[in-house]
């Protein structure tokens, strides 16, 4: 272990399982009760967008309901103990990180709290129900709200702030991602090409470790505090 001063975090469904919430691709996952197709698409919204809001005032109401683990609790440690610039960029939509108290989070595949009108692009945050009836506070239309998720077929949300973090970064840190959506499965290895060391945290091996240095495998609430003791420790 060496002193590090830019840390790139990267974060996927994995690492709100200890919170109860199912990941994408496990045995009880999403996939499972709704097609991606139906309920994470433009094409899918376009179809049945009453279909699609209720799903996500559905995983909203569960979201709420939940609590962040040891491993989000690691990262406010780390941010809070160690003498270097630590970003969370994830790929969840809960808000897990913030309620664990870190900084820096960017949601790249959007917040399940927020909907984006169509119409006029307000960002609307709230924990109540949207449907497609809701009217835009901002342009008074009615039902052009969208969940502010980032579904397939659109492109994702602070790459600009992504891509230069990705270039100053020099520990990039993986938990919970099982490495095949792109374009955050190919974070890493822009990270590594400008010289960062890479280690990842998930269950079992993803389908890029080999562009990690480093695999800790186990569950990130048990070996990421781990593994932020043994930075501090430095
Ligand atoms: P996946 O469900 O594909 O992968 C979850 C990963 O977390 C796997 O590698 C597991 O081994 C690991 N994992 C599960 N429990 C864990 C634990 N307790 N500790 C550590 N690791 C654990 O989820 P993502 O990679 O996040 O996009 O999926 C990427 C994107 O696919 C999602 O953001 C979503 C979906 O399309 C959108 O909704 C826009």
């Amino acid at each position: 272990m060496k002193q590090y001063h830019r840390i790139f975090i990267l974060t996927g469904a994995g690492i709100s399982a200890e919170s109860g919430l199912a990941t994408f691709r496990s045995a009880n996952g999403l996939w499972n009760n709704h097609k991606v197709e139906d309920v994470a698409s433009i094409e899918g919204f376009e179809r049945n967008p009453a279909l699609v809001h209720d799903f996500y005032n559905d995983l909203k109401k569960e979201v709420q309901g939940v609590e962040p683990n040891a491993a989000h609790l690691a990262i406010t440690k780390l941010q809070q103990n160690y003498d270097a610039e630590v970003n969370v960029i994830t790929q969840n939509v809960d808000t897990l990180h913030e309620k664990a108290g870190n900084q820096n989070v960017y949601h790249i595949h959007g917040q399940i709290n927020q909907a984006v009108c169509l119409n006029c692009g307000h960002v609307l945050e709230t924990w109540g129900d949207v449907d497609t009836e809701t009217v835009c506070p901002h342009c008074q239309v009615m039902g052009m709200m969208k969940p502010n998720i980032v579904f397939f077929g659109e492109n994702l949300l602070c790459m600009d702030t992504v891509e230069r973090l990705l270039r100053q970064s020099d520990l990039f840190i993986s938990i919970g991602t099982s490495g095949v959506v792109y374009p955050a499965a190919g974070f890493v290895q822009t990270a590594k090409y400008y010289g960062a060391d890479t280690v990842e945290f998930t269950l079992e091996p993803t389908a890029n470790n080999f562009l990690f240095d480093k695999h800790i495998y186990g569950k990130a609430g048990e070996m990421l505090p781990q593994f932020v003791e043994e930075l501090l420790a430095i």
